[in-house]
């Protein structure tokens, strides 16, 4: 039997960090987790566990009994690693914001993650990051969450001042690609871990054709850029719109000094 997703790796020579240290990143699970994910975590041992959004599918009580996978996933993982969750679209409601053709004007749409979401993550102790960063092992890590819902689909940028002035390495969960060149590129940020662009959906000549925020061949759906921002094609298996060759994926980023 095929695997359910491919493994990738990346190799990031930084002096930053200090020392090597293996970050997992599990991106665009939309609450359909892949078959042998957790186990084949456990097999990677990796020293940090990345989601950088769309975990899970709305969470305005519509996909609970979905949801529950995800939760689940987490508990597993935490278990291997300290895991980082920032936000997607889909968790704060601006999915089903693209009509194909344009962007639907958004009235102000309450985010989905509830003060109880937030206690369930924490108890499973994972850290929920929405426009906010923490320290661990001399790290900082931040999430960027989707800025879909916000005023001209912008995100909150005003924390990463801040943010990008620390002295210890940073490392960012960015759920949009696109971000990275538009508001992103200038800042001091070690390493930053975007999912959402699913590779394109379908990959012909290594290169997607589709993804939402980028429109027709978008040039942000897989790999790294500048040597610091890796792009992940995304875990979930199936939506109305199959993926043709391009197998859902985890990736391990490896820092080497
Ligand atoms: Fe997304």
């Amino acid at each position: 039997m095929s695997k359910a997703f491919e493994t990738t790796f990346y190799k990031i020579e930084s002096k930053r960090f200090g020392k090597s240290y293996r970050f997992a990143l599990v991106a665009d699970i939309h609450a359909e987790v892949p078959q042998g994910l957790a186990e084949k975590l456990s097999e990677l041992a990796p020293d940090f566990i990345l989601m950088p959004g769309d975990t899970f599918e709305r969470l305005d009580g519509s996909q609970d009994q979905k949801n529950e996978c995800s939760y689940d996933l987490i508990e597993q993982i935490s278990k291997i690693a300290p895991v980082f969750l920032s936000v997607g679209n889909h968790e704060n409601g601006g999915l089903a914001s693209w009509n194909a053709f344009k962007w639907f004007a958004i009235e102000s749409i309450p985010k989905y993650y509830s003060p109880k979401d937030e206690a369930r993550l924490a108890s499973l102790d994972a850290a929920f990051l929405d426009d906010s960063f923490t320290l661990c092992d001399g790290i900082a890590f931040g999430g960027l969450s989707s800025g879909l819902i916000n005023e001209g689909h912008m995100p909150s940028l005003e924390w990463l001042g801040e943010f990008s002035e620390l002295e210890c390495p940073k490392v960012l969960l960015c759920h949009h690609p696109e971000y990275y060149k538009k508001y992103l590129s200038e800042l001091s940020i070690d390493l930053i871990v975007c999912g959402h662009a699913h590779g394109g959906q379908w990959r012909i000549f290594g290169r997607g054709v589709f993804a939402p925020g980028q429109g027709l061949f978008p040039k942000y759906t897989s790999g790294v850029l500048d040597g610091r921002t890796v792009i992940s094609r995304g875990l979930k298996k199936s939506s109305r719109i199959p993926r043709i060759f391009n197998k859902p994926e985890l990736v391990v980023i490896d820092i080497t000094r």
